[in-house]
């Protein structure tokens, strides 16, 4: 899962679908990562935690880092929540990755192209509730597409 700062929307990603992945028993492994981490092995921000603890999973142990060029190689899909964050993540890929794993993490669930997790990061707690709102529909997206094929934890 990929923002900018690693600090409000990917966290939340990550924790979101590690949450859900627990829950439906798949051994996926699950990261985030910043195109930009202005504050490194700093914790998610504070409205990220609340929302998190909120619906019943915690995120505080989480520490922002700033997304590597072998992580295109090392994950097998790389979920990104802007279009900006997503020219900048091709950009520290690099040539010759396998850009194919790459997408916009809302075209996972929403019929309209293209669709932005908005930043939070200038506005209020609302917008972490609909950052939250948006990410979970796309994780729930992504666990029925992939499930079928995926292993699970006996
Ligand atoms: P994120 O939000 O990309 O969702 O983690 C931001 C976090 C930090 C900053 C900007 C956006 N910043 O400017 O420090």
């Amino acid at each position: 899962m990929v923002c900018l700062g690693n600090i409000c929307r990917s966290p939340l990603a990550e924790g979101i679908l590690r949450h859900k992945i627990l829950k439906a028993k798949l051994d996926w492994q699950i990261d985030s990562a910043g195109t930009s981490a202005y504050k490194p092995s700093c914790p998610p921000h504070k409205f990220s935690q609340k929302i998190a603890l909120q619906n019943g999973f915690d995120i505080a142990d989480q520490g922002c880092r700033q997304l590597a060029p072998d992580d295109i190689n090392h994950f097998d899909k790389v979920y990104v929540m802007d279009t900006e964050n997503y020219l900048e993540a091709k950009r520290i890929f690099g040539r010759g990755a396998d850009l194919s794993k790459m997408h916009l993490l809302m075209n996972e669930a929403s019929e309209a192209k293209n669709v932005e997790v908005p930043d939070p990061w200038f506005g209020g707690e609302d917008g972490y509730k609909k950052v939250y709102e948006m990410i979970e529909t796309a994780c729930d997206a992504i666990i029925l597409k992939y499930i079928k094929t995926a292993s699970t934890i006996n």
